[in-house]
């Protein structure tokens, strides 16, 4: 629980005096609440909540001047480097790493639930075979819903964990079909002998011509590294959408759903699929200079840079350049786009222009260096970071549901038009 630090800011309105409580947590800025200045006529105005803390959560620590990444309490390249992304997962959802015995019971429950009810793939059939793959899992994932409403009591902490373990089980399958079904190819159901990676990737990869296809384990190593690297980010915009849609009390299909949504804009996880189509678009070193001066007319973004909250290096891009190098020098892999990507990076972290700003690599600009190497089309990057971030999305709707909490419902500066009758 935050902690009242018995200090307080003091507003002063119209030569009125209000005290508002100032609360600490364990690590971060402290906060002013201001409910109170509600009750003096006025509202607080702080557009795209550059200053706002939006709840109390124990699940993720950010410091952006430092670079510093936690999840509940563990460094990210810590977790990348010394846990998989299930025991991350169970460290989201449960507070703690967990025992051999609880990481086994875990895997168990997961792998039980990686099949989806056979009615769900037919959902897939009244998509075009060009649909983006991100369509495909917003309308798919939110449709779960219709198979689980038995299980959907919210205020049942039973139906809220069963629903966890479905979503994070489920989630590969419905998003290895959402690959199969752009490319014509039947769709390969999970195998419970093969760890959450490497399932994935035997379901995007293997056909039924080919019934001895083997993952590479390189490949299912840095995929679940990957996995790891996105599965939380504290009050990020898909996290805040998936907790505003939570806190109306909508299932949470619904809400992973809404949270999908939000991933997918270029300015958030779709940012990956961004990055490639920048590096492509750039062609080789030689029109890199050329390009950076289109981004400082502000005529184009500098995709996989930038960030709301770090003004340092993004800590998971600095594991995952590192990931980047092995997995490359792993397959023989010569990616001109690799270059290409270091002399971008090279020059954002000499040029003013991007110094004064603060703009340094974030989590998305090498990720979709890695998934070409592993042969993920450029369309499937942010379903990639929607499968990694369904845990962070589902532990912060059970961290909403497991106490009391209000209908988020922001008021407004209206600036339009005063009341005026219509003239007939
Ligand atoms: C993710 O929130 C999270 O935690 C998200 C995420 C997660 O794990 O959930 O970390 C995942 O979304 C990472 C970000 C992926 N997006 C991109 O890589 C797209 C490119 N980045 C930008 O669109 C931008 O940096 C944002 C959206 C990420 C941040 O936008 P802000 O907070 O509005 O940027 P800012 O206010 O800090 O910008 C300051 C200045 C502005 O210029 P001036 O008006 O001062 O002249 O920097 C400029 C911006 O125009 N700027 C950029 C830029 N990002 C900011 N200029 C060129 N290229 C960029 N990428």
């Amino acid at each position: 629980m935050s902690e009242a630090t018995g200090k307080k800011a003091v507003l002063e309105l119209d030569g009125k005096k209000i005290e508002l409580p100032i609360y600490s947590g364990t690590l971060g800025p402290d906060v002013i609440d201001v409910k109170d200045v509600l009750a003096s006529g006025h509202f607080t105005f702080d557009p795209g909540f550059m200053a706002t803390a939006s709840c109390e959560s124990k699940i993720t620590f950010i410091d952006g001047d430092k670079g510093i990444l936690l999840h509940r309490g563990y460094p990210i390249d810590q977790l990348a480097t010394q846990a998989s992304y299930l025991e991350t997962c169970y460290l989201l959802l449960n507070g703690e790493l967990p025992t051999e015995e609880q990481k086994e019971k875990f895997k168990k429950n997961v792998r039980q639930h990686t099949m989806v009810h056979d009615q769900v793939s037919r959902f897939y059939n009244g998509f075009r075979r060009d649909a983006h793959p991100m369509a495909i899992m917003v309308g798919v994932v939110g449709a779960l819903s219709a198979f689980y409403h038995n299980n959907l009591d919210i205020e049942d902490v039973n139906h809220r964990e069963i629903t966890a373990i479905r979503l994070i089980a489920k989630i590969p399958t419905l998003a290895a079909w959402s690959y199969k079904y752009t490319v014509g190819q039947p769709f390969v159901y999970p195998r419970n002998d093969l760890s959450y990676a490497e399932n994935f990737l035997y379901m995007m990869f293997a056909t039924p011509a080919d019934r001895d296809y083997q993952v590479n384990p390189v490949l299912a190593k840095a995929m679940d590294r990957i996995f790891t690297l996105h599965a939380d980010h504290e009050q990020n915009a898909s996290t805040s959408t998936v907790r505003l849609a939570g806190s109306t009390g909508a299932n949470p299909y619904a809400c992973i759903a809404a949270g999908i949504s939000a991933l997918w804009g270029p300015a958030h996880g779709g940012a990956n699929e961004a990055v490639l189509k920048m590096l492509d678009e750039i062609g080789s070193v030689d029109n890199v200079a050329e390009f950076m001066e289109k981004v400082k007319r502000k005529e184009v973004k500098l995709m996989g840079f930038g960030h709301r909250v770090y003004k340092n290096f993004d800590p998971r891009a600095k594991v995952m350049k590192q990931t980047c190098d092995e997995v490359l020098a792993a397959l023989g892999i010569n990616d001109p786009q690799l270059a290409l990507a270091m002399e971008l990076e090279k020059i954002a972290l000499s040029d003013p222009y991007f110094v004064e700003r603060k703009l340094y690599p974030n989590v998305d600009f090498y990720s979709g260096i890695i998934l070409k190497a592993i042969g993920i089309p450029t369309e499937m990057f942010t379903v990639i970071f929607a499968l990694a971030r369904t845990v962070g999305w589902i532990s912060h709707w059970l961290e909403m549901h497991s106490g009391p909490y209000k209908i988020g419902r922001p008021r407004q500066l209206y600036t339009g038009a005063t009341q005026r009758d219509i003239q007939r």
